[in-house]
């Protein structure tokens, strides 16, 4: 008899909680204002398609002639962010993600990249910015949107100003200089 009752409580128990992991949740409020700070910061980026243990590799190309630049072109990135230019200097990070080529016109090289850019040390270790933007090969210092973030960065939107550092035309290896502006909480 007790068993039957533990049992039916049981029964009633799980059907009372069952509903709650279908209920559709919806509520929506006035947030209480909030102080946005800017954070400016400076690195270099490290794009090396080159070597055996490349940063950037191509993972699908239109099948058509032209060189692996090409329009279409589709390459997936984990470039280290540096503090200097050299190849050897400090990693403070690291961007993932993609870039493809979005140019039909030959002459006119542009990239559009959406990449994650991490911290790993440093004030802002474990945060990172979200860059969403097309880059042009020219002119020699482009502006590229940063649209969200996560960590320090939650809510991020700002700007880079870029400028190559160093580009290599036969291997495509390319360092970057990053101007990032951040507005955040
Ligand atoms: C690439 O295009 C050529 C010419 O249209 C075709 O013969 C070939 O099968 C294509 N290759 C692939 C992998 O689709
Ligand atoms: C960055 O954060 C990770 C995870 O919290 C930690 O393991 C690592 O030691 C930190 N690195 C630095 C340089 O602070
Ligand atoms: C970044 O800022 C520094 C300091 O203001 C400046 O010297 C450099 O030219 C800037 N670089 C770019 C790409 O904006
Ligand atoms: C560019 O890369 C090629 C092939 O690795 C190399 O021979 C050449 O010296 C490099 N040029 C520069 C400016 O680093």
């Amino acid at each position: 008899m007790e068993k039957h009752i533990i049992f039916a409580s049981a029964m009633i128990f799980l059907l009372a909680m069952a509903p709650v992991y279908g209920q559709y949740y919806s509520e929506t409020i006035t947030p209480p204002p909030r102080q946005e700070r800017m954070t400016r910061l400076h690195f270099f980026l490290h794009d090396i398609l080159s070597g055996q243990n490349p940063s950037a590799v191509m993972i699908s190309r239109p099948n058509i002639t032209g060189s692996s630049i090409s329009f279409g072109s589709l390459f997936a990135i984990d470039d280290p962010l540096t503090v200097g230019p050299e190849p050897t200097s400090e990693i403070i990070g690291n961007a993932q993600g993609m870039y493809v080529s979005s140019s039909r016109d030959p002459a006119m090289f542009t990239a559009v990249m959406y990449a994650d850019f991490a911290f790993t040390s440093g004030r802002f270790n474990g945060s990172s910015f979200s860059l969403f933007s097309r880059n042009p090969s020219s002119p020699p210092v482009r502006e590229l949107a940063i649209v969200g973030g996560r960590g320090a960065f939650r809510m991020a939107s700002g700007f880079a100003f870029i400028r190559n550092s160093f580009l290599n035309l036969t291997t495509g290896d390319t360092i970057v200089e990053f101007n990032v502006t951040l507005y955040h909480y």
